[in-house]
């Protein structure tokens, strides 16, 4: 068998295919070793393709090859090539013919967990992007739609559970003692959203009635004995169903729609048709084994992949490149959701943080890449930050621009026109644009442009004429590939704060009456003046509220005025926002101070803000929460931008932690006993909140000076009645050398080492500790029963963990951080190159730090890259971030 290279593919050559698929018939014989698959395919050449004589040529990888046949007929090795790619037939009729294959495949054999695999002896597959011809051969991409019935035949004992796309309609035994199950699914759909799933499952089961009235039956398939696990799952699934149709009226469309959970997954979820499998990260929950942040997760996933039902499966992507098209709209649609469900202010937060924490670096780095991207090697490399998030981010400004009504018109008119079809992102726009009455050509630039443009904004008041003028511009830095960038149409929502903290109502230039208090101006040239009239007072400019666009701002605004806003400012983001802004600034000039020998800073107002809002009644837990956090170690070392000193960084955030705490410490502890929820648990967003603060404060408290912190850590530990309390506590003490620590830890560990989940978060939280050593102890876990390279929640948990959470570690100064997580990036990619390109991932923003540790990480990649054997995913990583 030949092998194929490696080679770049490119938007610009993409190509209607030369044949299309009507009907999929798979009848599939489970076994472990040898997974007998006998496909029939209907099949025609595609009237719309250019090339009318050329050959038929299937995907397919790992398969083994047993037979083919066209129209019954099976044909000689004469009539066909096989690669280890591709099946090639040269013939083929001109009408309409069947084509049959069988093949084998080893799912036992399958670490990558891309096509079938065995997850704790379940058989499940993952098809997106490219997994499906790891189990037959196929035209496997996703403008090649058809309508799946699938046999799946497997034993009794140890798969009662038989399941794939659509509707069950058929079952029964087969004479060796085995049985069967038909499905079919009656959408036509690409092959990337067929699922199989066989095993012997529990599961839990609801139903739902549509606006419509029909019923659908839910149902979650686990693990026998977690059972008491999938309750709030199957809530969200409900409330997701109800949202989905009051905001978008968006009705589900089968008459069963099937969840199932597995342990080993190589992402969070994934959106088959009629079938979703998820991460069991993101489906389990029971309040003593599951934080907030988990319900917050399983409540957002489960509705992301139902929200996909629509915005991915009925209108799927034509191909990779549009990849943004389902997942940059199906976020901005699961953070709404969460929006609606939750406190919109902290979402706004929690999303923007994330955005800044991943997408930014991304953007900034060598991996850059437009959120639709015009080459890839592996695709797999490309569900990134910037595809789903800053995706998200590009419709939520369509949306900003065009308000709520008016979206909807243009989301209907996309559903409209596009149902059942594979689309593109221009089709996307072209609706939108048309259904909101918004020119959107300039604002495509967002999608085929990387980087992250700055704004610069400069305002002055004129007390004469009481007018002010408000400045601004536009620049992006080059990204590789793309030196120079056109202006970008931004979005940005700007208010005028008064002496008195109140918002001013705003009277452009030309205008002859007052408007709202908050504007969207839009940004569309390289530079913009906007002047507003009947300004009585000089004001406070608040730029960017709720963030509504994706870019840096420097507002160019004063110690005093952040703090000012961090007062006052209406909008909670720009609240938030300043109290970050000013921290950092603190924090960016203690480095600098150190640098030099001197004290650091004192700013007092950041631990008066943490006092006053401790003390007030009425402000949401949640966002007190959110705000009295200081940026983490990483967010500093992304703003100095270049010569990164880790240790300075952390010794100077810790000295600021220490010097809040003691200052707040009276309120903190005050605030720790008021915010303590009382009564059942309750994972909902106010209780949420109230735990939130409440650990936070105990954060703070650790840092103080006296022994309060790690007494009254090591007590909720010992008290905590939920997981939330229980991990808040032990992380605390992750972070403090005291016998408390080993003896909480272990205590832990008794009692939740049978529980995989559970078990994951004892790992990453010793991954992430900053005591000395730690890299010794993460090296020993790899050696733990409770730790396997073969699952990747066990690799994030303690690898990823500490590659991406413990900046002070990982970028140790003689390069063993960088070392030990080269090593496992080199032997995981044996394993599974999806996960071990992902955990190269966090080597990309080597070139900011000091020269030294530039080196030694420079040294590691080098290694990696100049490795024999590497996998497409690995290669691709390691090559583009050394570019
Ligand atoms: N489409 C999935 C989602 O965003 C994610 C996904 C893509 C995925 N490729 C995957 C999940 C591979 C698991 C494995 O919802
Ligand atoms: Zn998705």
């Amino acid at each position: 068998m030949r092998t194929e290279e490696p080679r770049p593919i490119r938007l610009k050559d993409y190509q209607v295919p030369a044949f299309t698929t009507r009907e999929v018939n798979l009848d599939i014989e489970l076994d472990p070793k040898a997974t007998r698959v006998h496909s029939k395919l209907a099949m025609e050449r595609n009237e719309t393709s250019a090339d009318k004589t050329a050959p038929l040529v299937l995907d397919g990888e790992k398969l083994k090859l047993v037979e083919v046949r066209i129209d019954g007929e099976r044909l000689g090795a004469n009539r066909y090539s096989v690669t280890d790619k591709h099946l090639t037939i040269h013939d083929v009729p001109d009408g309409p013919f069947t084509l049959e294959t069988v093949t084998s495949c080893a799912p036992e054999e399958n670490t990558a967990l891309t096509g079938l695999y065995l997850t704790d002896g379940i058989y499940c597959t993952q098809c997106e992007a490219e997994g499906f011809r790891r189990i037959t051969y196929y035209l496997d991409r996703p403008d090649n739609m058809a309508v799946f019935r699938t046999r799946i035949t497997g034993d009794k004992k140890s798969e009662p559970v038989l399941l794939s796309n659509g509707n069950p309609v058929n079952k029964g035994k087969t004479k060796d003692g085995r049985h069967f199950v038909e499905w079919h699914d009656p959408f036509p759909k690409p092959s990337y959203l067929f699922a199989l799933v066989a095993g012997d499952l529990a599961s839990v089961e609801d139903k739902f009635v549509t606006m419509s009235g029909r019923e659908v039956t839910l149902r979650i398939f686990v693990e026998k004995g977690n059972e008491d696990r999938c309750a709030y799952a199957m809530e969200a699934l409900k409330r997701s169903m109800k949202w989905d149709e009051e905001r978008f009226g968006r009705e589900y469309d089968l008459d069963i729609f099937m969840i199932v959970a597995v342990s080993a997954f190589n992402m969070g979820a994934m959106e088959n048709k009629g079938l979703n499998v998820f991460n069991d990260k993101y489906i389990l929950a029971r309040p003593d084994t599951a934080t907030d942040a988990d319900y917050a997760a399983i409540e957002a996933i489960i509705a992301h992949e139902y929200f996909h039902n629509w915005t991915g499966n009925r209108i799927t992507c034509r191909d990779w490149f549009q990849l943004c098209l389902k997942e940059g709209l199906t976020v901005f649609r699961d953070q709404e959701f969460t929006s609606d469900m939750r406190s919109r202010p902290v979402k706004r937060i929690s999303d923007v943080r994330l955005l800044r924490a991943h997408q930014f670096p991304e953007d900034g780095g060598p991996l850059a890449h437009p959120v639709r991207p015009d080459s890839y090697i592996e695709i797999n490399n490309f569900y990134t930050a910037t595809v789903y998030e800053k995706g998200a981010e590009l419709c939520r400004m369509i949306h900003t621009m065009a308000g709520p009504k008016r979206f909807r018109k243009g989301m209907d008119l996309y559903f409209e026109r596009h149902d059942g079809e594979a689309a593109t992102v221009e089709d996307f726009l072209d609706a939108l644009g048309d259904g909101t009455k918004l020119d959107l050509t300039q604002f495509k630039r967002w999608y085929r442009q990387s980087g992250t443009p700055e704004v610069l904004a400069s305002g002055r008041y004129d007390a004469a004429r009481k007018t002010y003028t408000l400045k601004m511009s536009q620049v992006c830095p080059p990204t590789p590939g793309q030196r120079v960038k056109e202006p970008y149409h931004i979005p940005v929502a700007v208010g005028l704060v008064g002496p008195d903290g109140k918002d001013m109502p705003l009277t452009l230039d030309g205008e002859e009456k007052a408007g709202a208090t908050t504007r969207v101006l839009h940004l569309t040239e390289r530079e913009g003046t906007w002047r507003f009239r009947n300004v009585a007072e000089k004001p406070v400019p608040s730029l960017l509220r709720g963030f509504t666009a994706p870019v840096k701002l420097d507002a160019n605004l004063k110690e005093r005025d952040l703090v000012f806003l961090m007062r006052h400012d209406s909008d909670s983001f720009n609240r938030w926002e300043a109290a970050q802004r000013y921290a950092t600034a603190l924090l960016v000039k203690t480095v600098e101070a150190a640098r030099e020998g001197a004290a650091p800073r004192q700013g007092m107002a950041f631990a008066e803000m943490v006092v006053d809002l401790l003390s007030a009644r009425k402000i949401d837990p949640d966002f007190v929460a959110q705000i009295i956090l200081l940026p983490s170690e990483q967010t500093l070392a992304q703003i100095a931008g270049e010569n990164v000193d880790v240790d300075a960084i952390h010794k100077a955030r810790e000295s600021l932690r220490g010097s809040i705490a003691a200052h707040a410490k009276k309120a903190l502890l005050s605030a720790y006993t008021r915010m303590e929820v009382k009564g059942p648990y309750n994972p909902d967003g106010g209780d949420a909140g109230r735990r939130a603060l409440r650990n936070a404060c105990l954060g703070y408290l650790a840092a103080a000076p006296g022994e309060d912190g790690v007494r009254l850590a090591a007590e909720q530990f010992r008290t905590a009645s939920n997981m939330t309390d229980s991990i808040a506590a032990l992380s605390v003490l992750s972070h403090i050398d005291c016998p408390e620590r080993a003896a909480a830890l272990a205590a832990f560990y008794e009692r939740w080492k049978d529980d995989h989940l559970v078990m994951d978060k004892w790992l990453s939280i010793q991954a992430m500790s900053s005591l000395p050593g730690t890299l010794d102890e993460v090296k020993r876990l790899t050696g733990h029963p409770a730790f396997t390279m073969k699952n990747p929640n066990k690799v994030r948990a303690l690898i990823t963990s500490f590659a991406s959470m413990n900046q002070l570690h990982f970028h140790d100064a003689k390069g063993a951080g960088y070392r030990f997580v080269a090593d496992k990036v080199l032997e995981l990619d044996k394993l599974n190159p999806q996960v071990a390109a992902r955990l190269l991932g966090t080597f990309k923003s080597w070139r900011q730090f000091e020269p030294k540790r530039r080196k030694l990480m420079q040294k590691e990649l080098k290694r990696i890259a100049g490795t024999e054997g590497l996998s497409r995913d690995v290669y691709e990583i390691a090559t583009k971030t050394l570019a």
